[in-house]
């Protein structure tokens, strides 16, 4: 298959923990399962096309989390996708407990992420997982013991590389003392930007800068929204922008654009494919400030 049908491919590769490739440009499945992550996709046969296709387009790195469902995304992924391609990165999730729609509560005892560790691998049908991040730092319990657990698992071959998520700077060099952090997933988007010192952290000491919401939820993808005129110039889409803007703002920025349809999915991937110069990447900056 050539380029052309496999445009994820044209954003590069970032070798997360510097020995696992993955293109630049991948999928986040957190749309797949019901409103407010609940429950059963409202389609689930669109939910495996959209899986499936995110791989011919060439995507090599997704990004799931137990609590998406919970594991609906995962059983999503296993019936889309089992057997994995072998090039293929799933990074999970552990950390948040769900009591319902929207509600996500962080719970941080290693029993509970060593259960969730298991029951990951038992529901995405893997024996070892690529790329773990500790969802949220439970407040209630010290850094060291959840991210010793996880170092635990990695140790016992469960795990294969460990990340974190919305963290800071100082919390990512307090878990770096007992275990080797490779990646770290913070919200970041042109439009919300507060991340900033930990994009630049995570250049100089090497690791994967995951944004999640890069559409904003959507609202940077919307027809009419900050980014139309100057998709309209570009001959893009707004959602293209916004990815392309991403993907050109450093080379450790892996983004994970989540859709539950296989247009908008087609629609994000092309972004790979679009180059920003100065000009035009500063004037997306100021469409949306
Ligand atoms: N670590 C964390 O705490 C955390 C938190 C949130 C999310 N995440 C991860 O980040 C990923 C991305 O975040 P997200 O999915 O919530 O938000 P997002 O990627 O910023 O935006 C998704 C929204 O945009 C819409 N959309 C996507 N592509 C579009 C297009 N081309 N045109 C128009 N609308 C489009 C989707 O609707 P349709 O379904 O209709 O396309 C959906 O409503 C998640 O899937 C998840 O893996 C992580």
């Amino acid at each position: 298959m050539n380029s052309a049908e496999r445009p994820a491919a044209a954003a590069g590769t970032f070798a997360i923990g510097g020995d696992m490739p993955v293109t630049r440009l991948g999928y986040g499945t957190m749309q797949l399962p019901g409103p407010g992550v609940w429950g059963e996709s409202k389609d689930p046969d669109e939910a495996v096309r959209v899986l499936r296709r995110a791989v011919e387009l060439g995507v090599t790195f997704i990004d799931t989390a137990d609590a998406y469902g919970p594991f609906v995304a995962d059983h999503l992924l296993r019936k889309a996708l089992h057997p994995y391609p072998d090039d293929l990165v799933i990074a999970t999730k552990a950390g948040f407990s769900r009591t319902g729609p929207d509600r996500w509560v962080p719970i941080g005892r290693p029993e509970y992420l060593r259960q969730q560790v298991e029951l990951s691998l038992r529901h995405l049908g893997l024996e070892r997982i690529d790329l773990l991040q500790l969802h949220r730092i439970d407040p209630e319990v010290p850094l060291a013991d959840q991210v010793g657990e996880l170092a635990a698992l990695q140790q016992e071959g469960k795990i294969r590389h460990l990340g974190l998520s919305e963290v800071t700077v100082a919390e990512v060099e307090e878990a770096s003392r007992t275990a080797t952090i490779v990646s770290v997933q913070n919200m970041y988007n042109l439009a919300r930007r507060d991340a900033e010192p930990l994009l630049e952290y995570a250049e100089t000491a090497g690791l994967a800068f995951i944004p999640w919401f890069p559409l904003a939820t959507g609202e940077l993808a919307r027809p009419g929204g900050p980014l139309a005129a100057a998709a309209r110039e570009h001959g893009a889409s707004p959602s293209q922008l916004a990815l392309a803007w991403l993907l050109q703002r450093s080379p450790v920025m892996l983004p994970i654009p989540g859709t539950s349809s296989v247009t908008h999915l087609e629609d994000n991937v092309a972004a790979a494919t679009i180059d920003l110069d100065d000009a035009e990447f500063a004037v997306l900056l100021r469409a949306v400030s």
